[in-house]
């Protein structure tokens, strides 16, 4: 973390909760004292968001999105959602690229810069999402992969949007299996992305830059001690109130 750049910690709850889940997550959390030293951020089901945004409110201090948003703002795309729609239901903010969505619903680069483009011209925040597998990685290919993915995903962002956007690095190998990347592997991508962006034509240094994959309460310190390191994207550990209130302590 770098006192530049607020720290984030976002729960990307995937296709997981009941609603009582939802509710004792909320309980928990309304328990714990709040953190004002970071943003608490949550991305839960679709059919989910309206309920949380309501326990959101009378928590306090937590800002609900969606994990998609359709390339298209309206018309024939059956079962798609548009990020029209997620502005006008109060979304905050839309995880675009992350790898369940490339590997499972095969989104391509170009599809996912025009989610990417069509959510940012809709006042929605983007986390905006790039990562290697293990067999890139152990080809030495990791560095190349990000840079293509970013160079692609982010043609076209108009400057006066550039403040909407947020990156998260999830090393594939590490999403879902235990398998953190050390504190010094994140960082090394982390910085690498940010000077990117910088060719790219960003204002680098205030991009907030997210790690992701196997993030947990025990090695979130380790990994925010890093300068390039503002914030997780969490999967598993975001599930229950009581590991997301330690995430966010991990932040103090
Ligand atoms: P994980 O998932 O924390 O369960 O590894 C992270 C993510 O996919 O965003």
């Amino acid at each position: 973390m770098n006192p530049k750049r607020r720290v984030h910690i976002v729960g990307n709850w995937k296709m997981n909760q009941t609603l009582d889940e939802i509710k004792k997550f909320f309980i928990d959390l309304s328990k714990s004292r709040s953190e004002k030293n970071c943003e608490a951020w949550i991305a839960p089901q679709f059919i989910h968001i309206s309920i949380v945004k309501d326990l959101a409110f009378t928590t306090g201090n937590v800002m609900v999105g969606a994990q998609n948003a359709s390339h298209e703002a309206k018309g024939a795309f059956t079962g798609d959602i548009s990020p029209v729609s997620l502005k006008d239901m109060g979304v905050h903010f839309v995880i675009i690229g992350h790898s369940e969505r490339r590997a499972f619903f095969k989104e391509s680069d170009e599809i996912l810069n025009k989610k990417t483009l069509l959510s940012l011209s809709n006042d929605l925040k983007v986390i905006f999402c790039v990562g290697e597998t293990l067999s890139e990685r152990d080809s030495g290919q990791t560095m190349e992969i990000i840079k293509s993915q970013l160079n692609h995903g982010l043609k076209d962002i108009p400057k006066n949007r550039e403040d909407s956007l947020l990156i998260a690095y999830e090393p594939v190998w590490a999403i879902g299996t235990g398998k953190v990347a050390t504190p010094e592997q994140a960082e090394e991508v982390h910085a690498m992305i940010r000077s990117e962006l910088k060719k790219l034509g960003f204002d680098s240094e205030k991009r907030v830059i997210l790690y992701g994959g196997s993030v947990t309460p025990e090695n979130a310190e380790g990994l925010l001690f890093k300068p390039n390191i503002d914030g997780a994207l969490v999967g598993g550990a975001s599930l229950k109130g009581e590991s997301f209130v330690k995430l966010l302590e991990a932040v103090r």
